[in-house]
């Protein structure tokens, strides 16, 4: 076991690639550390990026979908929001979505996709990796006779925006 402990450091110090650009926090679990199935996520690619938003007067809920990928983590999976959205957040803070993969977590706020990634949730539970795209959009009026009323579509100019996590943090959670 010690061992194994040691060879495995080891391997982490000498494959410094292993290692993010990002600050570790100091109080990450040495499991993740040593735990070689543990790789910390360092970039993602967003595709087809598209948001509807309703017109003024128009109660209908925003829409946005999005396709994810991190290619170390080995994740790709849609997100949504839409009408039946749930903040899966902790109350105060800006609300966030799961993505179809739960392990995978977005907040639009501002024009800013920020995207989180829960890290090595096989490992150890508790921390997430985030970092921030701002999507070049092209728009157009939607006509008011779809069901959801009238709007504006938004398209990212990008079709595929890589993205870079910047930083790795323990989850914010109650109490
Ligand atoms: C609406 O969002 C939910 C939650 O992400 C998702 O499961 C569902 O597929 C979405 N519906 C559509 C039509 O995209
Ligand atoms: C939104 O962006 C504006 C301008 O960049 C900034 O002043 C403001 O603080 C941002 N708000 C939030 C909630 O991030
Ligand atoms: C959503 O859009 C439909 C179609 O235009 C409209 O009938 C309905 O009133 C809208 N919902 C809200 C809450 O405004
Ligand atoms: C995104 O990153 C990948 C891998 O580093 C690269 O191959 C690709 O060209 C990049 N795409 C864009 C749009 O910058």
């Amino acid at each position: 076991m010690m061992l194994y402990v040691i060879s495995a450091l080891v391997a982490a110090i000498s494959l410094s690639t292993g290692f993010p650009t990002y600050k570790l926090p100091v109080t990450l679990p040495r499991i993740m550390l040593e735990d070689d199935s543990c790789v910390f996520p360092e970039s993602y690619l967003v595709e087809h990026f598209n948001i509807w938003t309703p017109a003024a007067g128009n109660g209908n809920s925003t829409i946005i979908n999005f396709q994810y990928t991190d290619t170390d983590t080995n994740i790709q999976t849609p997100c949504h929001f839409n009408v039946s959205s749930i903040n899966v957040g902790v109350e105060g803070l800006a609300p966030r979505y799961a993505c179809d993969n739960t392990i995978v977590e977005f907040i639009w706020q501002n024009n800013t996709l920020r995207m989180i990634e829960k890290t090595c949730p096989e490992t150890s539970s508790g921390f997430e990796a985030s970092g921030s795209i701002q999507p070049q959009v092209d728009c157009f009026q939607t006509p008011d006779d779809l069901l959801i009323g009238p709007g504006t579509d938004c398209f990212a100019v990008q079709d595929q925006i890589n993205g870079t996590f910047s930083s790795l943090q323990p989850t914010p959670s109650l109490s």
